[in-house]
């Protein structure tokens, strides 16, 4: 059984640590790269509070496809380009977004989300997949966020 929890008491960046620490754990010496997403879409959904959804879409060719989740069903298929995490594939940048309604091209596949972080997984120069993070509370993410979870992909990378 595994039970991967924060502490409650933790300050931000160190819920990120625990985090990182517990998706190593998971992933350690398994080579299914779709096994992995599944167990930290699963560990993100549990550590985080106040998500709606969070997940992987991976990069296929010119466009991401759906990739292991928790939360609703969502759109398939997303051209790089195109929403937050099209833009997050088409820039290798991370998206933090504190007002989805203002973000032009949002793609709404839950209509209860307000703000989003969508963070790239990039390995050899090249976006391997993008983690998605949406919450009902608007301006939900902030900096350190952004950061927790460009750590998690950075150890991420070799694993997918
Ligand atoms: N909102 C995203 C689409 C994916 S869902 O949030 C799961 C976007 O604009 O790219």
């Amino acid at each position: 059984m595994y039970d991967f929890r924060a502490d409650p008491a933790s300050s931000k960046p160190e819920i990120y640590r625990q985090l990182c620490d517990a998706a190593l754990a998971l992933t350690e010496g398994e080579r299914d790269g779709i096994a992995n997403m599944a167990n930290v879409a699963a560990l993100l959904w549990e550590y985080l509070p106040d998500l709606n959804w969070a997940g992987f879409y991976r990069a296929m060719g010119d466009e991401l496809v759906l990739g292991p989740f928790a939360g609703r069903p969502a759109c398939i298929r997303i051209p790089f380009g195109q929403g937050v995490c099209g833009a997050a594939a088409a820039s290798g940048q991370t998206q933090l977004v504190a007002d989805v309604n203002a973000f032009p091209g949002h793609i709404a596949c839950d209509a209860a989300s307000r703000s989003e972080l969508v963070v790239p997984v990039m390995k050899n120069g090249e976006v391997l997949a993008v983690i998605d993070l949406d919450s009902p509370t608007p301006a939900r993410f902030d900096a350190e966020d952004a950061a927790g979870i460009e750590r998690l992909a950075g150890a991420l990378a070799s694993r997918l």
